[in-house]
């Protein structure tokens, strides 16, 4: 059995302390600990938190593994100081049965890196006409308790309203990629003053706000659960705020790219920006954190979804949609959310480990730092300050909108049940 201490480190960010690691628990959090042959982690200035969850992944495994593999992925994601990560359905074949989702379970085991939750699919081939075997998926190894057909909107009301009814026996939960498609055939780019400036066909935000809509309806209807993919309008902060307030049950998300950067970064025509929901206004970003900083958004999903260079180094009509984001979410989270003091580290832990664990009901992951919990963690070093490189990304895939950008903060440790997974910034 492995002994780790980590010397005088920030728990949630606030008063420095020893955390004692036995196994592959936290055995004691205090100050002056000492332990007999431990392997000592000094950390002085740094943050520790509980590992972080990531309710929104593109593994590609099965059948796009030019793009990622869960191996790559899962490395990734523990650069990125994630310890569990929940996998997204639209891989080939599509995650739509319970042979598929416990091999992606499977592979997650194997990979040693990084727990993965696999999702299923609410439809079967994520083509929103007859509803999956959600039960099969519930009941199976890979015990799934979260349906997406993400990359796709469920957007017929009465498969919505039976998935819904569905999961709810099992306590799961719908999570919508919210784009009504004829609104947004076509389209480009956010609907705006830059789209019609460029001449791309413009996604607006009523195409995302309109299905959010009529779904929080549907889950109060239904007294089941729904949560909100990433978010990307401040109307959809809106109706979620509303939804919320009646007492309804949903839950949202926030991408770290929604949360920085704007369309008018599409005048560059640099396909690394084209990503689904579309980069929107500074008015929708302000809005985003303001709701994140509230609780109106329960959480950071990061929609990590890798694609490789001859998909995405083309022009800008023909790039696929999407961005890389587990090893630079947190840094990102840290410029626009803790360096503007919407929220503090504390807040962090909850939007980015306690609330996605508790939406998707995973066990073990999401714990308070304390003794007797499992040992996720990560420790962050804030006054850090570096360039993105995506060369030295552990992701197979590179379309990151980060390139060659400071960021700030830098995860120097990340813990697996009492394994570290990255030391001293490096995959151990
Ligand atoms: O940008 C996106 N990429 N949005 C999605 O909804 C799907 C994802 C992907 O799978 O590439
Ligand atoms: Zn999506
Ligand atoms: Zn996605």
């Amino acid at each position: 059995m492995s002994t780790i201490l980590i010397r005088g480190a920030k728990v949630l960010g606030g008063a420095a302390q020893d955390v004692l690691i036995e196994g592959a628990a936290v055995t004691r959090v205090g100050t002056g600990l000492s332990a007999e042959g431990a392997q000592v982690v000094e950390a002085e200035g740094q943050i520790l938190l509980p590992g972080l969850v990531d309710l929104h992944t593109h593994l590609r495994e099965p059948g796009r593994e030019d793009s990622e593999t869960v191996l790559t992925g899962t490395r990734a994601a523990a650069v990125g100081g994630y310890t569990a990560v929940h996998a997204m359905a639209n891989t080939h074949p599509v995650a739509d049965t319970a042979g598929v989702v416990e091999q992606v379970y499977r592979l997650g085991k194997e990979s040693g890196y990084c727990d993965v939750q696999p999702v299923g699919a609410v439809t079967v081939g994520l083509e929103g006409k007859h509803l999956a075997e959600l039960g099969a998926m519930h009941d199976s190894a890979a015990g799934v308790k979260v349906f997406s057909d993400d990359g796709k909107c469920v957007d017929d009301a009465v498969i919505m309203r039976r998935a819904l009814e569905y999961v709810k026996a099992f306590d799961g939960v719908i999570a919508q990629h919210a784009q009504e498609p004829r609104l947004t055939e076509g389209a480009q780019m956010n609907e705006g003053v830059v789209s019609a400036e460029l001449g791309l066909g413009g996604w607006p935000a009523v195409a995302e706000e309109s299905i959010i809509a009529r779904d929080v309806l549907l889950a109060a209807h239904v007294g089941s659960r729904l949560h909100v993919c990433h978010l990307s309008t401040a109307g959809s902060v809106e109706i979620v705020r509303w939804a919320k307030s009646k007492g309804w049950n949903v839950t949202a998300e926030v991408t770290p790219h929604h949360l920085l950067l704007t369309d008018e970064l599409v005048r560059t025509y640099n396909p690394v920006y084209k990503v689904n929901p579309p980069l929107r206004t500074e008015a929708d970003v302000l809005a985003l954190r303001e709701a994140l900083a509230d609780g109106t958004i329960d959480c950071v999903a990061t929609d990590h979804a890798p694609h490789p260079h001859e998909d995405k180094d083309c022009e800008w009509g023909a790039a696929a949609m999407g961005m890389v984001g587990l090893e630079t979410a947190l840094s990102v989270v840290q410029e626009t959310m803790v360096e503007t003091g919407l929220l503090d580290w504390a807040g962090v832990a909850d939007r980015m480990s306690f609330r996605p664990a508790r939406i998707g009901r995973l066990a073990g992951h999401g714990r308070p730092v304390a003794a007797g919990e499992p040992a996720n963690l990560v420790l962050v070093d804030p006054a850090y300050r570096g360039t993105v490189d995506p060369a030295r990304f552990a992701s197979r895939s590179r379309n990151t909108p980060y390139q060659g950008r400071e960021l700030p903060g830098r995860v120097t440790h990340t813990f697996l049940r009492g394994r570290a997974t990255v030391l001293d910034g490096k995959l151990a």
